[in-house]
């Protein structure tokens, strides 16, 4: 068994799911969390930005450089989420004031120059709208090479949460995306076909709880009104724990149901703007293919991951 461990840069608007998305990421043995770049999303900049901070901070991983990027989209006006995330955006979990402080270089210059010291390819995790991988790509093209893949969380090929075809992180910034799945570099996309299907329902996470840890007591407090929001307003029995999705993928791609197509983004459309046109046909221009899209997953395996995740945090 391979036991190398991942170089991974993630890119976060924490937001709840990014937060136990960072906690399951820091968690394993399997990756080399390189750094952690921040955008505006789920939450204004100054908030994500606070709450990545206090998250790292929290669960002992100061050792891990946290950079601040794009405050806000492309072009669009920022649309921040505060009906889902909360004020603060990590609902009503309260953290310490973090002691740490975000990285002197911004996202971008910081995604530069580490993916250019490095010495091995470097897989990004963005789980958040693409602002600054946006950035990154069209500013600096020659780091491309120096990227394994991306392996991100947004879009869908058949749902959408913010209208009937366009998830949220495709929403906030389209450009930034469209930019990102036609840059080249190799795509898998954990969109909504994958992410509403990975839930935790109360049992779930009053698991987490019983943990009797402090990660287990931060997601079971963080998804209170999360929890509520989903099975109030989908069709879930518990709340989609998206972002978690991109570091399971990257840990067990055994446990996802994954198929090759061509992505692109729409930005000229007016009832679907930011759609992720996913193209499976059989007889399509396969050389055309851009991403992997992930469109099942073992729920029971994810859903133990995130209690393992947790009791790493004693
Ligand atoms: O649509 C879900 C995505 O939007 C997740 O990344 C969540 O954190 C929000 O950013
Ligand atoms: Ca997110």
């Amino acid at each position: 068994m391979d036991t190398k461990k991942i170089p991974v840069i993630m890119d976060v608007d924490t937001g709840i799911d990014d937060a136990v998305a960072i906690i399951l990421a820091l968690s394993s043995p399997q990756l080399d969390v390189r750094g952690i770049t921040v955008v505006a999303g789920n939450q204004t900049l100054d908030k994500t930005l606070h709450n990545t901070l206090s998250v790292v901070d929290y669960f002992g991983r100061g050792d891990v450089p946290v950079a601040a990027g794009a405050d806000r989209p492309l072009v669009k006006a920022l649309y921040a989420d505060p009906a889902t995330h909360g004020e603060s955006g990590l609902g009503t979990a309260r953290l310490p004031q973090p002691a740490i402080k975000p990285h002197s270089l911004d996202a971008v210059s910081f995604l530069r120059d580490t993916l250019e010291k490095s010495d091995e390819k470097i897989t990004l995790v963005p789980v958040g709208p693409l602002t600054n991988i946006a950035l990154l790509l069209s500013c600096y093209p020659h780091v491309k090479e120096k990227i394994e893949r991306i392996v991100m969380m947004g879009g869908g090929a058949f749902e959408g949460n913010m209208n009937a075809v366009c998830e949220f992180n495709m929403f906030v910034d389209p450009e930034a995306a469209q930019i990102v799945f036609d840059s080249g570099v190799d795509i898998v996309m954990c969109g909504l076909d994958v992410t509403m299907k990975s839930y935790t329902t109360m049992e779930d996470i009053l698991r987490l709880k019983a943990t009797g840890t402090k990660a287990g007591d931060f997601c079971a407090e963080a998804f209170g009104v999360y929890y509520d929001r989903y099975v109030n307003n989908s069709r879930l029995p518990g709340c989609a724990v998206h972002d978690a999705v991109a570091v399971t993928y990257l840990l067990h791609p055994e446990w996802i149901r994954a198929e090759r197509a061509n992505v692109k983004l729409d930005i000229d459309g007016r009832e679907t703007y930011g759609q992720t046109v996913c193209d499976f046909r059989p007889d399509r221009d396969k050389t055309a293919d851009n991403a992997l899209v992930c469109l099942d997953i073992d729920r029971e395996k994810f859903v133990d991951l995130l209690v393992k995740a947790c009791q790493y945090y004693k």
